[in-house]
């Protein structure tokens, strides 16, 4: 191959569409070539930008980098669900189980928290005795058995990403539409599910600030899927607030139990509602999946077959500390900044800064009021649960999250649109 590194910087760099073939050299060989080499090429394409067909290369190359997830025994019946990032977003744990519920095979891989966003797995290893690092034989044993799995992300699945990711991060070219593309649609396509739907989130708490580059980018996954061969859709859905009562990881637990036990409803609800009708699930099969209490024991019996211990899901770890605030004035809530409410959380330990970062899983914000909600001077606002004393400092950041109006505010709906 006469092609060198050195002359695809070039080409990208000059504002050229590069080649099939450059591009799989690039992913094929990331390893040999060095770190500063990789990075200026994705800064190039952070730059420069890459086209339909140049990301669907990428993708491809990059879902082909490590193991492909093999679910075609269970023919068309796979659905996975990915969102790019949220706070206070547990949807999986309501969408997942649902699914499960109307005979749906849920097989599902996961990761850890991102920057100010939470992740699946910090909050299932939340629950006493959870392990998500199973073997792909007991992946399966548990698909076979119950029909529903969420688990870690093997270091063989999409290994290119992984890199990539590490360097994208320290390299400012976190926020390229195909950098973002090609990483979320790799791990889709190496996850094997037929039928998938994403969950692209714009606002202040979300990667994608602003509405029009979040629905290309859409638009950009959904065509990506399709190409592939597989049934993509997704919802593109505001992020400037947090989307459940809870931002945390044992803490927003507990919030999605009270979803599928039909206790609490909401924006979570609605949002997990529309992203099952994606699915196959109509509104009717999904209030019958929760009313029933189906889509609870789905997620029961996927906590016990990771290793929960006999009545985790009751007793879900508690922080040591509690301090509530309070509203300053009465009015109507007009903002709860989901930035801020991140920033307490990862602050009181309940994320990582950097990747070695230990958790802790009990702390969090439970909020106790929602956007356009009517509110008396004095009535709790939300309550931080921390666990180390200095903490409690927090709460007044927690405190400057919302805003109290005169005016009864116009709430926009959660859902922006749909991409088909
Ligand atoms: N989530 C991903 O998996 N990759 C990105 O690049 C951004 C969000």
């Amino acid at each position: 191959m006469s092609m060198k590194i050195t002359d695809i910087i070039a080409e990208k760099r000059h504002g050229n569409a590069l080649c099939d073939e450059a591009i799989r050299l690039w992913i094929d060989r990331l390893e040999d070539f060095a770190d500063y080499q990789n990075s200026a090429l994705l800064m190039a394409i952070a730059m420069g930008g890459m086209d339909a067909r140049e990301t669907l290369t990428l993708t491809d190359a990059m879902a082909h980098s490590g193991d492909m997830l093999d679910l075609s025994r269970y023919g068309d019946a796979t659905v996975d669900k990915h969102s790019t990032g949220g706070v206070g977003d547990g949807t999986s744990f309501i969408v997942m189980p649902v699914m499960a519920a109307t005979g749906k095979i849920c097989a599902k891989l996961s990761g850890r928290g991102l920057g100010h966003t939470g992740g699946t797995l910090d909050k299932l290893e939340s629950i006493d005795g959870v392990h998500t690092d199973i073997s792909e034989e007991r992946f399966f044993e548990i698909v076979d058995d119950i029909g529903i799995v969420i688990a870690g992300q093997t270091a063989q699945l999409c290994p290119a990403d992984k890199y990539l990711y590490a360097l994208r991060d320290v390299t400012a070219t976190v926020d390229s539409m195909p950098l973002i593309a090609a990483s979320v649609m790799s791990k889709k396509l190496a996850a094997g599910a037929k039928n998938i739907v994403l969950d692209v989130k714009t606002g202040r708490g979300a990667f994608m600030k602003d509405e029009n580059d979040a629905k290309t980018l859409a638009r950009t996954m959904v065509d990506i899927g399709r190409r592939s061969g597989r049934n993509v859709s997704a919802l593109v859905t505001t992020m400037d607030m947090p989307l459940e009562s809870a931002v945390g990881n044992a803490i927003e637990v507990r919030s999605a139990l009270d979803v599928l036990s039909g206790r609490e409803r909401g924006d979570v609800y609605e949002v997990a509602k529309a992203l099952c009708a994606q699915l196959g699930a109509d509104g009717e099969a999904f209030d019958r999946a929760i009313a029933s209490g189906a889509a609870y024991e789905k997620f029961e019996q996927m906590i016990y077959a990771l290793g929960g211990k006999p009545g985790c899901l009751q007793n879900l770890p508690q922080s040591k500390y509690k301090k509530t605030v309070f509203a300053p004035k009465s009015g109507y809530i007009s903002d709860i900044n989901a930035m801020t409410v991140a920033s307490v959380t990862l602050d009181a330990g309940g994320g990582r800064r950097v990747k070695e970062d230990a958790i802790l899983p009990e702390v969090g914000v439970k909020l106790h009021v929602a956007a356009g909600g009517r509110v008396d001077k004095g009535q709790p606002l939300a309550t931080l649960h921390y666990s180390r004393v200095g903490d409690e400092e927090l709460a007044q950041r927690l405190a400057s999250a919302f805003v109290v109006s005169d005016e009864k505010p116009i709430v926009r709906d959660r859902i922006v649109c749909k991409v088909e």
